[in-house]
């Protein structure tokens, strides 16, 4: 059974449509990337299936349904996405901004939640460095891996990701991919949008390349990384002595 099954999406502003008939499957541990140029309607697909915007087609997520699509009831569901915006709390310590990723999970009484906190300081250093610090005067890349540990907070079952490695320097980059590659270790579904395709590629066992809102290939991370197109689109001249 797929964790999350969406079919002929379709994603429409006024008379743009942005979005149009994708489908797309993410598997049981499996890392799945949606890349493809700026305005192609990766960010209205992640989007449409959290009900950020209307939308028509299917959403299954574990099988069923996913009818109701407010936030809270997706948290409670494990189903957690990290925005393009950060959306932190800025004046709030980055501690706070963690704990508040566990809400719904406190409200149910839940109590992992103290190791939990500690699952995402072992993976980001950083924050526990920085753990009284306010959201607001963290770096950039701070803020992502903030944005990203608030996201793990929710354990999540499935994390849906919209460009974490926007504006960030090389390194950080990295370091985002990494944990990416360890929370795929760890089990997580995943499924990213982004435009640092050779990274995604690299990360993603499977790949769909989006381009002006509808499907246009998919396939392998592996074998879209290889595909002369996705070269001559996507990962530019450099692509095969880096690949
Ligand atoms: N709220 C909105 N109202 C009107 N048009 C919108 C809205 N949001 C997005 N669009 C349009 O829908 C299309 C797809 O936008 P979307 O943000 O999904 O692209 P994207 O693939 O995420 O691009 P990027 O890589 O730049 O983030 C674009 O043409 C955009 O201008
Ligand atoms: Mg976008």
């Amino acid at each position: 059974m797929s964790v999350l099954e969406v079919a002929n999406l379709t994603v429409r502003y006024g008379a743009v449509e942005a979005v149009r008939n994708l489908s797309l499957t993410v598997g049981p541990g499996e890392a799945i990337t949606l890349i493809g140029p700026n305005g192609a309607g990766k960010s209205s697909t992640l989007k449409g299936i959290v009900g950020l915007v209307g939308c028509s087609g299917s959403v299954h997520y574990q099988g069923q349904p996913l009818s109701q699509r407010t936030p809270e009831a997706l948290a409670a569901k494990g189903l957690v996405m990290v925005p393009e915006k950060r959306e932190l709390f800025v004046s709030m310590t980055v501690e706070d901004n963690l704990l508040l990723g566990a809400f719904t999970r406190y409200q149910r009484r839940e109590k992992s939640i103290a190791q939990d906190l500690e699952w995402v300081y072992n993976l980001f250093p950083r924050l526990r460095e920085r753990r009284w610090q306010l959201a607001g005067t963290m770096s950039g890349g701070e803020q992502q891996m903030l944005a990203i540990g608030r996201a793990l907070m929710g354990r999540p079952k499935l994390l849906l990701l919209d460009e974490p490695s926007l504006g960030l320097a090389p390194l950080i980059v990295q370091e985002i991919f990494r944990i990416l590659a360890e929370l795929k270790a760890q089990g997580v579904p995943i499924l990213l949008v982004e435009q640092n395709a050779r990274m995604a590629l690299k990360l993603a066992d499977r790949g769909y390349v989006l381009e002006a809102g509808e499907l246009v290939m998919e396939g392998r991370g592996q074998e879209l990384l290889h595909d002369p197109r996705v070269i001559e689109s996507y990962l530019g001249i450099r692509a095969q002595s880096q690949t």
